[in-house]
């Protein structure tokens, strides 16, 4: 029996969990917040339900094989109580999340050696704790090597494809090329694709080519086209759409994962000497705005 630890519940968190329990040699436990009674996920293979050990006080936490970290980025210290209870000598810790910095977010709490950064294309959304809709075919990946290789395996009876990718930092630089241009619509409260304009697709371009820079700097490989594929997903958003999780969280009053999706390429690129000044600009009106969720 593999035991296998999930912290945060969330859309990413449940569907993951409510996919691994359904492998009879898992005993699947979820870290949890807020309470939750059972797992049911709508899924584009049909509804599927689990009902994992679910636990509230880290006290109660006991080691495992795999810890799963899936909450928001800017609550990985609050992670600290039930990592010092789960993981031992032997327990892996992946931190799904999205950016590019997830081993260095949790390097003060888990040995580097055994935290495995994962990459999910798996678009989800929570409606109540437990109850969630996982929008399309997920997909997974992890660094290529024996971690990566174990992280996928745990996938192997799910609906969710799993890879160990030996391009990993590129898949993450590729995705954050992507994601980081929804910090216009977080801050235009609409979707651009009605307002379309020469000078918002420079912005959007501008936010994705600095970040395509930065990535190409730490060692990622970026296609040119990347950049143009991210300005046309953001012409392509339509009236009332949402422009990923930043815009859903600015829209809905919660914090935002800004500093893992647009302060990352600001402070990297310093690292490098690269300037960043449309991240930059967005990032700092977005904190001007009066948001006092922007971290
Ligand atoms: N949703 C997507 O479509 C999607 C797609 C790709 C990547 N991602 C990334 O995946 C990560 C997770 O996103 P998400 O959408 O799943 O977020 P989410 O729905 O907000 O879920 C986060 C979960 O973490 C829980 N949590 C926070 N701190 C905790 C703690 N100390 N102990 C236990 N649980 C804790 C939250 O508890 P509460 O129940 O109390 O809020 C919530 O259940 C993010 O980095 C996001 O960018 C999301």
């Amino acid at each position: 029996m593999t035991s296998i630890a999930v912290i945060g519940p969330g859309a990413i968190g449940g569907t993951v969990a409510a996919w691994l329990a359904q492998n009879p040699d898992f005993a699947v436990t979820v870290c949890a917040r807020t309470p939750l009674d059972d797992l049911q996920v709508e899924t584009p293979a049909g509804p599927i339900t689990a009902r994992p050990i679910v636990l509230i006080d880290p006290a109660q936490a006991v080691p495992v094989d795999w810890v799963l970290v899936a909450t928001k980025t800017y609550d990985v210290d609050s992670t600290k109580a039930w990592l010092d209870r789960l993981v031992v000598q032997g327990t892996r810790v992946a931190i799904i999340q999205n950016g590019v910095e997830h081993v260095r977010l949790f390097e003060h709490l888990v040995p580097a050696e055994r935290l495995v950064p994962v990459i999910i294309n798996l678009p989800a959304v929570r409606n109540a704790p437990g109850r969630i809709v996982q929008l399309r075919h997920g997909l997974i990946w992890a660094p290529a090597g024996e971690h990566g290789e174990a992280l996928a395996a745990l996938f192997g009876h799910s609906e969710i494809e799993a890879a160990a990718a030996p391009d990993f930092i590129s898949r993450a630089w590729v995705k954050l090329c992507g994601n980081c241009s929804a910090i216009v619509p977080s801050l235009t409260l609409r979707a651009p694709g009605p307002v379309w304009s020469d000078d918002l697709a420079d912005i959007i371009r501008g936010l994705a080519e600095e970040c395509a820079a930065v990535g190409r700097a730490e060692g990622a490989d970026i296609p040119q086209s990347v950049v143009e594929e991210a300005v046309e997903m953001a012409r392509k958003l339509e009236e009332g759409s949402v422009a990923g999780s930043i815009h859903a969280d600015r829209l809905a009053g919660q914090r935002m994962e800004i500093d893992a999706r647009n302060g990352v390429i600001v402070r990297l690129g310093q690292k490098h000497a690269i300037p960043t000044p449309m991240n930059k600009l967005l990032v700092t009106l977005l904190a001007a705005s009066g948001s006092p969720w922007v971290k």
